[in-house]
């Protein structure tokens, strides 16, 4: 018998996070507080702490697949973190397992995972997407410059968290020329108009044929404040804004007029659009097919009930989103460690002090407990910091306020999250 959930008085279901940090913490804690039981499956080597607080969590080396977990504990739903799942060996077992998977599957996840498929799909729409070319390597690279000459930005044609380029942003032709000496072709480079500054997301479930607005995002990708420094591997801040109806018609010129494609594929799960405005005219820069380790977490605090709403978009049912009243807006904030944003610098574990309670939630990414209680930085992205609040202003105070209580010896976060780039357009 599955067990009762006392809030909404509804059987409690199993959740499997598929991640590490405090994407898997924040997920499985607003599952947990939404009445479900909730495991993570640890894909990578770090990060094991903040997940282990809200579940069992179950290691690659003792699991060399989560699908034998799925049974056992019969879960309903499956969380991934990033698409890497797909490319491992237990992946169609995976697919095939009978539980739910809050994301899209096989020819639908090529949205992300191929940037030139993107391409494609964007031109076969009339979505504006920058010129964009592959090259195979360094020769074809610096034809293609020379043949447009135009800055661009460097990117793995196929994404995964592993990939051997992480986008590199040059902001002139000369800038290209330099990168294009230095970055490794071993899977090719995907060369990208740079398109400027004025940037912004949205992201958006997608279920029974149908597209549903959350919200709509900034993240701040620059390492240093004042948006300087280079484009870190994640966002040292994010904000969102709820956003049922699309405001800004991010959603309207940049999602929906892939309906086709989606239903044609059975497309089913989160969507998120990265776009640059340039010329009055917004551009796609990217599309990912998940909730996002920024956002998501502050998506799973707006939405009145996040477990329901996983479970029927993994199903593939109709779904009519609930927000919880007066919640409109998110601040996310990253305490990062010694030597980010440079991830070839390490340094030692370092002590994690707490001054005081938090009054908002504070997830653990590379954190580790000592064996006298205490708490130890284990790497360059400690934790991240969220709260949420009816105006911009309150929550981007109260994440201020907690981050505050946080001490490591060398870390450091972004004191001017919402000064830039916000509303969308603003540079
Ligand atoms: N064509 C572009 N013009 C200007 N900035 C870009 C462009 N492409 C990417 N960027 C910047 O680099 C960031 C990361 O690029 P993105 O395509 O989202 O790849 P990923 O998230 O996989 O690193 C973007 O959020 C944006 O700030
Ligand atoms: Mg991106």
């Amino acid at each position: 018998m599955p067990s009762q959930n006392p809030k909404q008085n509804r059987p409690a279901h199993s959740a499997l996070i598929l991640g590490v940090g405090s994407f898997a913490q924040s997920l499985g804690g607003a599952l947990a507080d939404a009445g479900a039981d909730v495991a993570t499956y640890l894909t990578r080597n770090y990060g094991h702490f903040g997940p282990s607080l809200v579940g069992a969590t179950f290691s690659k080396e003792s699991f060399p697949s989560p699908v034998p977990l799925i049974r056992e504990r019969k879960i309903a739903v499956v969380i991934p973190q990033s698409i890497d799942w797909a490319l491992q060996p237990w992946s169609s077992d995976l697919v095939n397992s009978g539980a739910g998977i809050f994301s899209p599957t096989g020819e639908a996840m090529r949205i992300e995972r191929e940037r030139d498929f993107a391409r494609e799909l964007c031109g076969r729409f009339q979505i504006p997407f920058p010129k964009s070319f592959v090259a195979a390597n360094r020769i074809e690279a610096e034809k293609i410059l020379a043949a447009h000459s135009h800055p661009f930005v460097l990117k793995n044609p196929l994404c995964s968290p592993t990939s051997p380029i992480h986008t590199v942003l040059c902001e002139t032709v000369e800038d290209t020329r330099a990168w294009l000496r230095h970055v490794n072709y071993a899977e090719g480079v995907f060369l990208q108009e740079y398109l400027g500054r004025a940037e912004a997301g949205h992201i958006a479930l997608i279920s029974g044929g149908q597209i549903h607005s959350l919200v709509t995002n900034q993240e701040y990708k620059y390492a240093f404040n004042g948006n300087m420094g280079i484009v870190a591997g994640a966002p040292l801040g994010g904000i969102v804004e709820r956003d049922e109806h699309d405001k800004y018609g991010l959603a309207r010129q940049l999602i929906h007029p892939l309906l086709p494609w989606l239903r044609q594929v059975n497309y089913h799960g989160p969507i998120q659009v990265t776009a640059i405005e340039r010329d009055g005219q917004w551009h796609v820069i990217e599309y990912n097919v998940r909730i996002g380790v920024t956002s998501g977490p502050m998506i799973m605090r707006m939405l009145e009930e996040p477990l329901e709403s996983i479970l029927k978009t993994a199903r593939n049912e109709k779904l009519k989103l609930r927000f919880q009243p007066a919640v409109n807006y998110g601040c996310s904030l990253t305490l990062a460690g010694y030597g980010y944003p440079f991830t070839q610098i390490r340094g030692p574990q370092l002590p994690l002090e707490v001054q005081g309670a938090f009054d908002c939630d504070v997830w653990w990414n590379e954190v580790a407990a000592n064996p006298d209680g205490g708490l130890m930085a284990t790497g360059q992205r400690i934790a991240d910091i969220i709260a949420l609040a009816p105006t911009l202003e309150a929550a981007i105070a109260k994440a201020y306020a907690n981050i505050r209580k946080l001490r490591v010896v060398g870390s450091y976060f972004r004191s001017d999250v919402g000064q830039s780039l916000w509303p969308p357009g603003t540079v």
